[in-house]
């Protein structure tokens, strides 16, 4: 499942609550290094409530949204790779004596049926080695093993095949986003630690590595569109305007002022959450651990003065991700709005697209 193959390229799909994003990249070589460039790119929003707490309910509106995007953007090739994320994935981190290769599977599945909160046979588990980190003492080794519930993995690959696509490779959100990290971001994701917040309609994922190696993971059930539907409760509004009140827009009859202390409530409810969740990093270590920056990504990352707000509680570095950093396209030839206001929600796509298929 999270193997890695050679050559033929796939076509990252992120299925979102709120839109569905796909991204096609060439891969060609330079100092023996791989570069990128965009070739194909879309985006499409779903119907409301086509997917719900993470659970695909209307799979004919979100495989027709798929059609949709390879249609309209002439993406031909059928083979992808998604993603997947929630409370039904779980990612834990294991430290295991070295051994052969054999006995190490052997642990892996006995680690798995003990540390799953779910009956095994209901999950697909795989499993990771990480890169030794220095420190590391030459007896261990470090496996991050990864578990998606049956049905989850299940109710998402069949949305691909009713789309009539070729599911390659299912990726976790948070391992796409650090991908998409580290081909963008090299000089900060090898020196430093950094936390990555994708900040959806649904769902917030958040991921801390330090130097490249993953440290932490959670995703949160927090996101714009619970955001926009306090708003319409605080405000009595109608959803429609709750929405153009969270992308700064002006709605009639609502002053400024109450849009502002709206959204500053959301907002300070949602840095607690990330507080909560940056405590458990290094919490029972005997050093402080310190993030060195944070990057925020996915479609909330675009609320106003957002990265600022954050910079100034958390007194961290925080920017705004960009996917398309160090990756190359034409946007006479695509669309310039995927390479401006619309890049924070490729985080997830472009992490999945760089992946190759398995051969
Ligand atoms: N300019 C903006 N200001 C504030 N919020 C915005 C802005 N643009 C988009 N959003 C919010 O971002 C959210 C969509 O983000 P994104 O595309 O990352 O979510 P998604 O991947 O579809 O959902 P999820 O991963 O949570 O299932 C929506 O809730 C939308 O209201
Ligand atoms: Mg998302």
């Amino acid at each position: 499942m999270f193997g890695i193959g050679k050559e033929k390229g796939l076509v990252g799909l992120d299925i979102g609550s709120d839109s569905i994003k796909a991204i096609e990249f060439k891969t060609k070589q330079k100092d023996g290094q791989d570069v990128y460039e965009v070739m194909k790119i879309g985006l499409e929003y779903l119907p409301h409530d086509s997917i719900v707490e993470g659970t695909i309910i209307d799979s004919e509106a979100v495989a027709e949204t798929i059609k949709l995007i390879f249609d309209g953007n002439k993406i031909s090739n059928k083979n992808v790779a998604i993603s997947v994320s929630g409370s039904s994935v779980i990612i834990k981190k294991l430290s295991l004596p070295a051994m052969e290769t054999e006995e190490l599977a052997e642990s892996i599945i006995w680690e798995a049926r003990h540390n799953i909160p779910y009956p095994y046979e209901e999950t697909n588990v795989d499993y990771a080695i990480m890169k030794p980190s220095s420190q590391a003492a030459d007896a261990s080794v470090d496996i991050l093993l990864v578990a998606a519930k049956k049905d989850k993995v299940s109710n998402y690959s069949n949305v691909v095949q009713q789309a009539k696509k070729n599911l390659h490779v299912i990726e976790v959100d948070v391992f796409a986003l650090q991908n998409t990290m580290e081909i963008n971001y090299p000089e900060v994701s090898k020196e430093k630690t950094v936390a990555i917040i994708n900040l959806g309609a649904n769902a917030t994922n958040v991921i801390i590595s330090e130097k490249e190696t993953p440290q932490l993971f959670r995703d949160l059930a927090i996101g714009g569109a619970l955001i926009a539907e306090n708003i319409r409760k605080d405000l009595g509004t109608s959803s429609e305007d709750a929405e153009k009140i969270l992308k700064g827009m002006p709605v009639a009859d609502i002053p400024e002022e109450q849009s502002q202390s709206a959204i500053n409530t959301n907002v300070e409810n949602l840095f607690e959450e990330i507080e909560k969740t940056f405590s458990f990093y290094g919490a029972g270590e005997e050093e402080e651990k310190k993030i060195d920056k944070v990057f925020l990504s996915g479609g909330l990352a675009n609320l106003k003065g957002l990265a600022k707000s954050f910079e100034d509680r958390f007194k961290i570095e925080t920017e705004i991700f960009n996917p398309f950093r160090n990756i190359f396209y034409n946007d006479k030839k695509l669309d310039s709005t995927y390479f401006q206001e619309l890049s924070p929600l490729f985080g997830v796509a472009s992490g999945l697209a760089i992946r190759k298929m398995e051969e």
